[in-house]
């Protein structure tokens, strides 16, 4: 669309590694074809007060393999009442921008269809490390958070080897279990524990620990999400049911930060291109995905309506080859 001219682009909800990728991506996307782009700073807050900076190519130079946001994220509450949103709308009416790309996670994507149904196009994408977004397979920042889990889990498997333990290990993913399923597969644990299944702790933990005792193995990883809970009341009831040591690690936000892998800059810059693609043709109200490796888009309602369960085939292949 050719009044596309001006378009910001803002971080909001918890950061992600590989945020930074997505601005650097959409900010020089935007520019090549011709655009003014703006960075919102601080989520919906930026949006709502005017806090933003004229982005030019060499703003994004030297980002891409950052952690965090150079934007600032925030959790903003005044965006979730209408006056906010009204106010968000009139601040893009007043700087002249024609649409915002948004990257976050569900709750951003609600804020973003809001405004876009108030007339402000606006495109959601997907950055979070708890790969909880039923609109796509994959989050910007899961792949860098889990294998920040797998390079702590291999330095708790050492002392607890020495010291013949288990590793109870908390990690993040709010409701969800896509870090503990995959990099407890990642680590060896001997037991996986995700809220999306319901949990036995002496069929799934303590029968297994005392079968791998039996022939002979005396130091486990027990893998915890953090939708579970109670992760260090769970450590002394494993010491005590089976006798093992047991010491609880909370990792918390360690996981949030650092380098972002590979994947987590390849697929930030392919959805940070893709939004301004759909900007550029008028296109809001939209949240971007990846399905089969393909970037896809949907409606921001159908996709928030999406269900993604956790793979349980992948729980059982771990369960079969733990010991
Ligand atoms: P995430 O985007 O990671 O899910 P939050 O749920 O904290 O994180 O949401 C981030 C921000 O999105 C909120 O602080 C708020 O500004 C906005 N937001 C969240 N929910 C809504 C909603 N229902 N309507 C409008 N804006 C919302
Ligand atoms: O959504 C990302 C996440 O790190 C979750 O895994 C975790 O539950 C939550 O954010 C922590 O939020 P905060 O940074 O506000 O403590």
């Amino acid at each position: 669309m050719a009044n596309m001219r001006k378009i910001g682009v803002l971080t909001s909800g918890g950061d992600a590694p590989g945020m930074n990728a997505a601005i650097r991506a959409v900010v020089r996307a935007g520019l090549s074809k011709g655009m003014e782009v703006m960075g919102i700073v601080r989520g919906y807050n930026g949006l709502i007060h005017g806090d933003m900076i004229k982005m030019d190519e060499s703003s994004v130079t030297g980002i891409l393999q950052k952690g965090g946001t150079v934007l600032g994220t925030a959790r903003c509450l005044e965006f979730k009442e209408d006056a906010g949103i009204e106010r968000a709308k009139d601040m893009c009416l007043k700087t002249g921008l024609d649409g915002i790309v948004v990257i976050g996670g569900d709750g951003s994507y609600r804020g973003a269809r809001d405004l876009s149904l108030k007339g402000i196009p606006c495109v959601g994408l997907p950055g979070t490390i708890d790969n909880d977004i039923s609109s796509t397979e994959y989050t910007i920042g899961y792949d860098t958070a889990m294998n920040t889990v797998v390079q702590m889990v291999d330095r708790l498997r050492d002392t607890s080897t020495s010291h013949d333990r288990c590793a109870v290990v908390e990690v993040m993913g709010r409701g969800a279990g896509w870090i503990a399923l995959n990099a407890g597969i990642a680590t060896g644990a001997i037991a996986i524990l995700v809220p999306e299944v319901a949990v036995d702790v002496d069929r799934d933990i303590v029968a297994p620990i005392k079968a791998s005792l039996a022939k002979g193995k005396n130091t486990f990883v027990v893998m915890v999400a953090e939708g579970i809970g109670h992760t260090a009341e769970l450590a002394k009831e494993i010491e005590a049911k089976t006798g093992v040591e047991s010491r609880a690690t909370i990792l918390g936000h360690v996981q949030r930060g650092g380098s972002p892998t590979l994947r987590d800059r390849v697929v930030a810059t392919q959805m940070g291109y893709y939004a301004v693609e759909l900007l550029e043709k008028g296109i809001g109200n939209r949240v971007v995905g990846l399905k089969g490796e393909k970037v896809v888009d949907y409606d921001i309602l159908e996709g928030l309506n999406m269900k993604k369960p956790i793979d349980a085939e992948m729980l059982e292949i771990a369960k079969a080859v733990a010991l």
